[in-house]
């Protein structure tokens, strides 16, 4: 059977820098993946390629074995793949209920159905329904995040693509945020998370995947990779986890 997910040999530029060489990845449906590495190892990178937000040819990305690579960022949504993006991004000067509708009213013009609601996302995130009427940009970091997080959920994903959500957030608010993985994944959904807190990516994955400079270094169960194995993944040889 094949993956849900999964990258061949992905590689990406940025005119004439190369960024990923040759990455190759497979997530399983309902399967959480966590994706580790330093600042500028290519990992917001590997997303927008997923994303079709950068040129990569098409049987390096695959769902479900069809060649996807390079394919609109409108129809990998269609597809039940959903971003939420580094920097949220999140329509300022809108309310949080409007943000979400826009998704709301993306997922039907592509089609997409399945279990979310805002009712569902209230019982997620229940401070959501609290400032509904807030514009997002009075939120906090946190709140924000739960709004780029339902918008992203509201397109009805297979699969979340989750850039760094814990960035910049207090740790009473980032259990919270990774609290609500479980829920996600319960309803089928595979994630994979971006985390920068190695811990933190290892507490809430099966697997996961280190890159080193547009290179995965390392791969393995969560449970069963050593602090020594991601140290020298991470860092490269010769370097430990302090
Ligand atoms: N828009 C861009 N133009 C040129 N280089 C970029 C751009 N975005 C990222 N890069 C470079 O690509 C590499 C990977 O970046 P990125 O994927 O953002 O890393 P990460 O998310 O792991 O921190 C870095 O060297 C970064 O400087
Ligand atoms: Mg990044």
């Amino acid at each position: 059977m094949s993956a849900l997910l999964s990258t061949h040999g992905l590689v990406a530029r940025y005119g004439d820098f190369q960024a990923l060489y040759g990455i190759d990845t497979e997530v399983g449906e309902g399967e959480a993946v966590a994706l580790i590495g330093a600042n500028g190892a290519g990992k917001s990178t590997f997303l927008r390629a997923i994303m079709g937000l950068l040129p990569v040819d098409p049987d390096m990305v695959r769902i479900d074995g069809q060649p996807m690579g390079g394919t609109p960022t409108d129809r990998m949504v269609q597809k039940g793949v959903a971003i939420v993006p580094e920097g949220r991004r999140l329509f300022r000067g809108m309310t949080v209920e409007d943000n979400l509708r826009v998704a709301i009213d993306r997922a039907e013009h592509l089609g997409r159905s399945g279990g979310w609601s805002l009712e569902r996302l209230h019982k997620l995130f229940p401070i959501l329904r609290d400032k509904a009427r807030t514009p997002v940009q009075s939120l906090s970091g946190g709140q924000q995040q739960m709004v780029s997080i339902g918008r992203a959920l509201l397109c009805q994903p297979r699969i979340l693509l989750c850039d760094e959500i814990s960035l910049g957030l207090a740790p009473k608010v980032i259990r919270e945020i990774y609290a609500a993985l479980p829920e996600i994944r319960a309803q089928g959904t595979a994630v994979i998370v971006v985390e920068q807190d190695v811990g933190l990516a290892q507490s809430a994955s099966d697997r996961l995947y280190c890159m080193l400079e547009g290179r995965v270094t390392l791969s393995g169960r969560s449970d069963a990779v050593t602090r020594d194995q991601i140290g020298e993944a991470y860092f490269g040889a010769g370097h430990a986890v302090v």
